[in-house]
């Protein structure tokens, strides 16, 4: 089977690019640029990288971002205030605290603590709880990300069999109610679940998010499938990135499927970009009737 490559750099492109030029316009009437700010704490080497490509990403479309690299001994409490005063703070829309949290700071109280209308990730009660009554606002980025990118291909997933295999709260559990919306069937699975293989080799859609180098072979998977790679493995031996699917194998199996990189990860980026801007515009609702004058 001829497999397609869904290009979700290409896609995340355009999206930005409609994004640069919305903002072209904000600077035309002299509107404040849209504002995100991102905080680190700890040096965790995945979340370094991740980081400066939200930031970069930021800038290519005409955002403020403002960064904070807390070290790996902040407390709670040193969170608490700062998440406090960009809660209060007119020139920030959104706040993305990145996670993995150090040991030690409780991440519930954290994510609890971000307003919901800057709740650019979507972890809040508020806005998970939205997703879950089926009429979200704000939505996690990398399930965005992964619903715009089968959109784009016009993939109807009414009916299909999908797995996710990866049962986090960053990835797999809002996808899983994202996915209920398209009136699929949703089997949540992880690496512990027994004969996972069985499960896989029903689906129609396969979502792969554990973070396990070639995880997912291609004698899994049924012919013709749809196949998306969450994983972003870092490998030190060669300084290079693969996902958690054996692409050589996988790909002679499937219809459709996400490169590593340039598949899950731009989207993702594109998402936080397009959640940032959500937020921004529903402060200035006007911004984009100015934009038809
Ligand atoms: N760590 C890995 N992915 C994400 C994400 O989408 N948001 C945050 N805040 N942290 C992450």
């Amino acid at each position: 089977m001829i497999t397609k490559i869904m290009k979700g750099f290409k896609i995340a492109n355009q999206i930005k690019k409609k994004i640069r030029n919305k903002i072209k316009v904000k600077k035309k009437y002299k509107y404040r640029s849209p504002g995100l700010a991102v905080v680190l704490i700890g040096n965790n080497p995945a979340s370094l990288i991740y980081i400066k490509t939200k930031i970069n990403a930021c800038y290519s479309v005409g955002f403020f971002s403002a960064y904070w690299h807390l070290s790996e001994n902040t407390t709670e409490k040193i969170l608490l205030n700062l998440i406090q005063k960009l809660n209060e703070n007119k020139n920030i829309d959104g706040i993305l605290i990145q996670l993995p949290l150090p040991k030690g700071i409780n991440k519930i109280n954290i994510l609890n603590s971000i307003h919901p209308s800057k709740d650019v990730d979507g972890f809040h009660p508020y806005n998970s709880g939205l997703l879950y009554q089926g009429s979200p606002i704000l939505r996690a980025c990398t399930p965005r990300g992964i619903i715009t990118l089968l959109n784009h291909y016009n993939i109807n997933l009414t009916g299909l069999n999908v797995i996710i295999i990866g049962n986090s709260s960053i990835v797999g559990k809002p996808l899983y109610l994202e996915l209920l919306m398209t009136n699929c069937t949703v089997t949540m699975t992880n690496t512990f679940t027994k004969n996972l293989k069985n499960h896989v080799k029903m689906a129609d859609l396969i979502i792969i998010a554990v973070g396990k180098p070639n995880f997912l072979h291609g004698d899994w998977v049924k012919s013709g499938a749809i196949v998306i790679d969450v994983g972003i493995n870092y490998i030190k031996k060669n300084h290079s990135v693969i996902g958690d699917v054996h692409f050589e194998s996988v790909s002679k199996k499937t219809s459709y499927i996400t490169p590593v990189p340039g598949g899950v990860g731009p989207m993702t980026v594109a998402s936080l970009l397009q959640n940032t801007l959500e937020i921004y515009e529903k402060l200035y609702p006007d911004l984009h009737l100015k934009d038809k004058i």
